[in-house]
């Protein structure tokens, strides 16, 4: 189930907050958080509230802001059962007794019995759960911090453990390790999502907002979802997800899409490769680092000597270069390649996947950058030609392709080399996705070059990913589109 978190300074913009938590199951009230408090209030709001409402009560220590005595806190939660509350949290550090005599006292409402940590994944957490499950609440909370990616496992392995013995848990990490097992829980068999109702409302830290997670279809997760997402740290700038859960869900395929931060590799391809997944995105820093535990590796991502795409079948990983696909596919949707020269700006991951397939496709390439011994590297590897970042005012180039990060937002103003040196005539591509349309294309355009914007390599790849990770045709428009709306949004906060 799906609870929107209101977190407000009185009764009257909670019940605000309440009228705009579209498509949640619950509402979690946060009463530590209310200044105004009334038992009268209360009722008033429960009784309006057309979703059954969770009232919880934080102290400070649990990651709430209660001002008043430990008696007090406890006297509310009690009052909140009287007023009709259908669920009310309660922290095992309340002390045993006061859970017994609340659980006893439950009349109509479902008792929730919850534990968190908040500094680490140090926490005995199957000793919390057996204390907790001995009290019997209708339901048992375990929250502890993921300071590292494993963090998480502990937690799925205790929503294995509680379903087994049909118990019902909610169970989750917080922080940005967490962030992809808050919604992994749920397909594992925890039983409530929590959201913020805006950015800057959440709760916890790591909390996704309503939103948010309506773009992952967060009500249409279940247990037999497929599980796919981006390997990488860090990975919050992705709107990978955008694209395949849109694409996800117009196919009619189980599956989701989460973004992975991922500091140990190993141990998270070790514990996914027991998952139902169906394949990984891989970016910085674990592109090249991902190979030695994968199973196989395609052809072209082992010449290239980075892998992006992750497939799984049958328990075997598989690993394939999309990257170089993407952008090749982008290119040829405007322009020849054979024969043609190419001036590649850049020598890291993505430079060397473009370089191959450009060269593949007959191109005469050469890498420039700005640490001399990087680009020729790649020449070395792949038989192209190279020099530094100045050597540009002497190539004459058809087509000019940035692969550094220079003219990304923030850094809005900037261009990878001096505009002067962008020629008339030329087809421009930059890889920089956010803004669409960088400086030097900005620039390029105005002098009637062809442009080819990042964007378009970031769905060309994610189109194959899909193919790679579904066997179905990914329907390349409508994941175009959905891009492109979402780039809109973000071009408006910028
Ligand atoms: P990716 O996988 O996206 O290619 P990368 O491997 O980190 O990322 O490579 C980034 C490339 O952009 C490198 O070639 C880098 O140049 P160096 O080899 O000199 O490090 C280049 N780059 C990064 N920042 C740059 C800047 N401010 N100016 C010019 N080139 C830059």
């Amino acid at each position: 189930m799906l609870a929107a978190v209101v977190a407000e300074k009185n009764f009257e913009s909670a019940s605000n907050s309440i009228k705009k938590a579209n498509g949640a199951d619950l509402i979690e009230l946060r009463l530590d958080y209310i200044e105004d408090f009334e038992v009268v209030k209360l009722k008033r709001l429960l009784k309006n509230c057309k979703n059954p409402v969770i009232v919880t009560n934080r102290k400070k220590g649990e990651g709430g802001f209660f001002k008043g005595g430990e008696k007090e806190r406890i006297q509310i939660l009690k009052k909140s059962i009287d007023s009709g509350a259908d669920y009310i949290d309660i922290e095992l550090s309340s002390g045993i007794n006061s859970v017994k005599e609340l659980i006893k006292n439950k009349k109509k409402s479902k008792i929730i019995v919850s534990y968190h940590d908040f500094y680490g994944d140090s926490a005995d957490i199957i000793g919390k759960y057996n204390e907790i499950k001995k009290l019997k609440p209708d339901l048992i909370k375990i929250v502890t911090k993921a300071g590292s990616v494993t963090g998480n496992f502990k937690i799925f392995d205790l929503i294995k453990k509680a379903d087994k013995e049909n118990r019902k848990i909610i169970a989750f990490c917080m922080g940005s390790y967490g962030e992809f097992g808050r919604i992994l829980s749920i397909i594992l068999g925890s039983r409530i999502i929590y959201a913020s109702l805006s950015k800057g409302k959440e709760s916890a830290s790591g909390q996704f907002t309503l939103d948010e997670l309506n773009s992952y279809r967060i009500k249409k997760l279940d247990k037999n979802t497929k599980i796919a997402g981006l390997i990488g740290n860090p990975v919050e700038h992705s709107w990978s997800h955008i694209m395949h859960n849109a694409a996800f869900d117009r196919m009619d395929v189980n599956a989701v899409y989460l973004k992975f931060r991922v500091d140990k590799l190993k141990e998270f391809i070790d514990y996914f490769r027991k998952l139902n997944c169906i394949g990984f995105g891989v970016t910085i820093p674990h592109k090249i680092n991902v190979i030695r535990y994968i199973d196989g590796i395609d052809k072209k991502a082992k010449e290239i000597g980075a892998v992006n795409t992750i497939v799984a079948k049958k328990g075997k990983l598989t690993g394939y270069n999309t990257d170089c696909y993407g952008a090749i596919q982008s290119l040829k949707q405007r322009t020849k390649l054979k024969n043609r020269n190419v001036v590649v700006l850049g020598a890291g991951g993505s430079s060397r996947a473009i370089t191959y397939g450009l060269l593949e496709e007959n191109a005469n390439v050469t890498v420039l950058n700005r640490t001399l011994k990087n680009a020729k590297l790649i020449a070395n590897d792949f038989d192209c030609g190279y020099g530094s970042l100045y050597d540009l005012k002497n190539i004459n180039y058809d087509i000019l392709v940035n692969t550094t990060p220079v003219g990304m937002h923030p850094d809005l103003d900037k261009s990878p080399v001096p505009l002067n040196l962008v020629r008339k005539g030329t087809v421009v591509f930059d890889i920089v996705f956010n803004p669409y349309k960088t400086k030097i294309l900005k620039y390029a355009e105005k002098k009637g070059c062809v442009v080819v914007p990042g964007i378009e390599m970031l769905v060309n790849g994610n189109v194959l990913q899909f193919k790679l990770w579904t066997g179905k045709n990914a329907p390349e428009q409508f994941m175009r589109k959905k891009i492109m709306e979402y780039l809109k949004n973000v071009s408006h906060q910028n």
